[in-house]
């Protein structure tokens, strides 16, 4: 059993919590994750203490950890925005789309912050290109996971913002490749999908689950619908189950379990009993 654990919208710079910092600590200890996920939103407005404060506590929880950046993980300052959009990332966590790799897990980080937009993320052509020969490369039987800011499910509960642009294509390219997993933050809620749940396919096709983490940061507490939480997932053989934790005032509360086939094989839909 491997677990990966996934974090998503830390927002450094807004309200941090020391109480919900040590609790994740010891959560931590009883997942025993082999890796951490922080996909994006790490900070609130780029700046190089934010970042700083962001970084120094994912790497405290003694992990491996797999960043990339969010739409707020950018200067808000002109030019700084357009001409060094990267820099404060870059400088504390190397590149904007890691990797990580083990015997049984491979995991792709892309960046789909486009600095002239606020809100909005896409992925160009190329970038998937270069996903789809880096996922050629994983290690056969590892499980595949991407991972990106912009969501590609839309949450009813509150959020207006846009999905990633062209999803439809995003999404079928990467399960072409072989990912089988993909998560995503932004939103500031969990939203979890099989492909088939919510788009008709022909023929017999992978199975690929869409996870987007609700936030872990509350920059805007009296907004409702933004509930503080992160995903464990519990990757075996034959399935993959999404923990859902959700902060409750003073410790984590595992609130969903959520269970999918891997997508090895292409699904089979069980019998109704
Ligand atoms: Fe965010
Ligand atoms: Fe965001």
């Amino acid at each position: 059993m491997t677990r990966v654990l996934h974090v998503s919208d830390l927002h450094y710079g807004t309200r941090e919590d020391p109480a919900m910092e040590l609790a994740l600590t010891s959560l931590l200890e009883r997942v025993r994750p082999e890796l951490v996920v922080a996909s994006g939103d790490l900070t609130h407005r780029g700046r190089r203490d934010q970042h700083e404060r962001a970084a120094g506590f994912l790497r405290s929880l003694g992990v491996p950890v797999l960043a990339i950046p969010g739409n707020h993980d950018i200067p808000y300052t002109f030019p700084a925005r357009f001409t060094r959009p990267w820099e404060e990332f870059e400088r504390l966590w190397e590149t904007t789309e890691p990797s990580y790799r083990s015997d049984g897990l491979f995991v792709l980080g892309l960046n789909s912050v486009r600095p002239w937009r606020h809100q909005s993320g896409a992925l160009r052509r190329a970038q998937l290109r270069r996903a789809c020969e880096t996922l050629a490369e994983a290690p056969a039987g590892a499980f595949k996971i991407v991972t990106f800011h912009h969501h590609l499910l839309g949450a009813p509960w509150r959020s207006t913002k846009k999905p990633v642009s062209d999803r439809n294509s995003v999404l079928a390219t990467l399960v072409d490749s072989g990912a089988q997993l993909i998560l995503a933050g932004h939103i500031h809620q969990a939203a979890v999908s099989e492909r088939r749940e919510f788009e008709v396919t022909e023929g017999d096709v992978r199975a690929v689950v869409v996870s987007i983490a609700p936030g872990l940061g509350q920059p805007r507490p009296r907004r409702r619908g933004e509930a503080r939480g992160l995903h464990v997932y519990a990757i075996a053989d034959e399935a993959i189950a999404i923990e859902t934790y959700i902060w409750r005032v003073d410790d984590w509360g595992l609130t969903a379990v959520r269970r999918f086939p891997r997508g090895r094989e292409p699904l089979s839909v069980d019998p109704v009993p």
